[in-house]
């Protein structure tokens, strides 16, 4: 399965911040907002990524990450040159893509919880269809609004509906077959004037091939358009790293776990990491990974 991250958009609701950073490379707490989304791909067991962005940004993507060769990536960059909607994301990676089956996660969207890493490759083996991940929310008219039926099936799926006929928002992060760049072709422009990730979803839906995945308790998703999500999202991840003494989306600790990456490798990248936090937890990383190394002491029977 290949990965596309979307990174445009003018990002105007943050303006003033977003005036000369593009948004997803403010940060959230430690890191880039953009790692986020990238750490979620990696933990479904994808490593060929388009990353999508406005003209203006893109070799600032490139500036940070590259090829994404030294996380066992291998990224690659498109341009979307007006925001012109999210399903336009396969129209633009249809290429890249080449038929394969694909997922694709909003640069401005954030995943965290235990069991996420199993859920995320499960839907990662999907062949045929579309699968989607919907969170309960308080305010369902932001987004896009899915109704399930008792069985939990999906029965409508509505872009910011002024009346929203549930609780249960879709979630920036898609898995679709190898069909989604031939249907988001026959797409036509919203009200709004977008080609709508919604609509392309409704698709699946009418063809009774889409599946919803609830994320309960126990899951955060945050999305980051607004100050006031930013700054939630920026205190989640604080509280969890400095209460727990881990870090959420570092990527070279995933490249190691997901076994892209080599103990060698990572071992010469936290050697060579700058002074910081987050220099730091790669070093306490490395030195564990050396006290595992050590081979056991021989026990002295009978002492
Ligand atoms: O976050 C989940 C929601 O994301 C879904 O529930 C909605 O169905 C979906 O439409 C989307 O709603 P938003 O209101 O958050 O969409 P927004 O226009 O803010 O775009 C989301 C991100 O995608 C944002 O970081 C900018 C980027 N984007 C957006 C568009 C429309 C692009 O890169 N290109 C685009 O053309």
């Amino acid at each position: 399965m290949k990965g596309i991250v979307l990174a445009g958009g003018s990002g105007s609701r943050l303006y003033p911040m977003t005036a000369s950073v593009t948004k997803q490379l403010l940060p959230i707490y430690d890191k880039p907002m953009i790692y986020y989304p990238i750490a979620t791909l990696m933990l479904a067991g994808i490593r060929d990524i388009l990353l999508i962005t406005t003209p203006k940004d893109i070799e600032r993507y490139v500036d940070l990450l590259g090829d994404g060769a030294r996380w066992g990536l291998n990224i690659t960059y498109a341009v979307q040159p007006r925001p012109d909607g999210i399903a336009q994301a396969f129209i633009i990676g249809e290429e890249f893509l080449g038929g394969a089956p694909s997922a694709l996660i909003l640069g401005d969207n954030l995943f965290f919880g235990s069991g996420l890493r199993q859920r995320l490759v499960n839907a990662a083996a999907l062949e045929q269809g579309a699968h989607i991940f919907a969170c309960r929310v308080d305010d369902p008219e932001r987004y896009g609004v899915v109704e399930l039926d008792a069985d939990q099936r999906p029965i409508s799926i509505i872009e910011k509906p002024r009346q929203p006929l549930s609780n249960w928002a879709v979630t920036g992060l898609y898995f679709f077959d190898g069909q989604a760049s031939e249907i988001a072709r026959q797409l036509r422009p919203s009200p709004r004037g977008e080609l709508e990730i919604s609509d392309l979803n409704a698709t699946y839906l009418a063809r009774g091939t889409l599946t919803v995945e609830r994320l309960g308790r126990g899951y955060a998703w945050l999305d980051t358009g607004t100050p006031e999500t930013l700054m939630a999202a920026t205190q989640f991840v604080c509280a969890l790293e400095t209460r727990q003494g881990i870090k959420i989306a570092c990527l070279e600790e995933i490249a190691l776990s997901q076994g892209f990456i080599t103990a060698d490798t990572f071992a010469r990248m936290a050697a060579s990491a700058p002074v910081s936090a987050y220099g730091r937890y790669l070093k306490t990383l490395l030195s564990d990974l050396e006290i595992e190394a050590r081979p056991t002491p021989l026990r002295v029977v009978g002492a």
